[in-house]
């Protein structure tokens, strides 16, 4: 049988309670096997990062997910913090920064603007890729692919439905990773 990869689901969500599509996002994929959900504002409400327990997590799966909403065209705070603390120089790049060679880290987001405003027509005037070429070059200096983000527009307006379906290629995506080790 070939080996099967793990996956590990960071979701920050700064007011998960009021979360409607992340929340079901995380919900859909945490019973899933091979992958882990952690809720990073439950687990560090004080903003406190426990950074060799971080490092010890990354080293355990293969896939990186980073869930959040996407707050002023990035990420919410606690995020960017866990990246500055976690991916420390001699662990994760630079001289012996090695740990994270030859894992994918995946953007999964949701966004409020429609997939329309996220053009060089659009009123947000660039691709999501475009404003996520942060995360792409820091999976690239950490030896790390950067898979094709998985975004789900127009978040706060979506019906039941769309959030079904949303969860489904979310579920899908993880499942076809965890078997074939591959991201579109
Ligand atoms: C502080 C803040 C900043 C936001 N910035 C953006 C943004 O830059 N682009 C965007 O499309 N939506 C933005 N939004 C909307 C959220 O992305 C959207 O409400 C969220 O993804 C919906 O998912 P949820 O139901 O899980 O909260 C922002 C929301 C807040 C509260």
């Amino acid at each position: 049988m070939s080996p099967q990869r793990r996956a590990l689901v960071l979701f920050f969500h700064p007011t998960h309670k009021a979360s409607h599509a992340g929340k079901a996002l995380a919900a859909a994929v945490a019973g899933m096997n091979q992958v882990t959900v952690r809720d990073m504002y439950a687990i560090y409400p004080d903003y406190l990062v426990d950074v060799k327990r971080e490092q010890a997590l990354l080293e355990e799966h293969d896939l990186i997910v980073f869930q959040h909403p996407v707050y002023w065209y990035s990420c919410p705070p606690l995020l960017k913090l866990w990246i500055d603390e976690v991916l420390e120089h001699g662990w994760a790049y630079g001289s012996g920064g090695t740990k994270l060679h030859g894992k994918t880290l995946l953007s999964a987001v949701t966004a409020g603007g429609p997939a329309e405003a996220y053009s060089p027509t659009g009123s947000n005037r660039h691709t999501i890729n475009t404003f996520f070429s942060p995360f792409d070059q820091t999976a690239h200096l950490c030896g790390m692919k950067y898979a094709a983000p998985m975004v789900i527009h127009g978040a706060r307006g979506l019906g039941d439905a769309e959030i079904a379906e949303a969860c489904g290629t979310y579920q899908q995506l993880l499942s076809n990773y965890i078997s074939t080790g591959e991201l579109p």
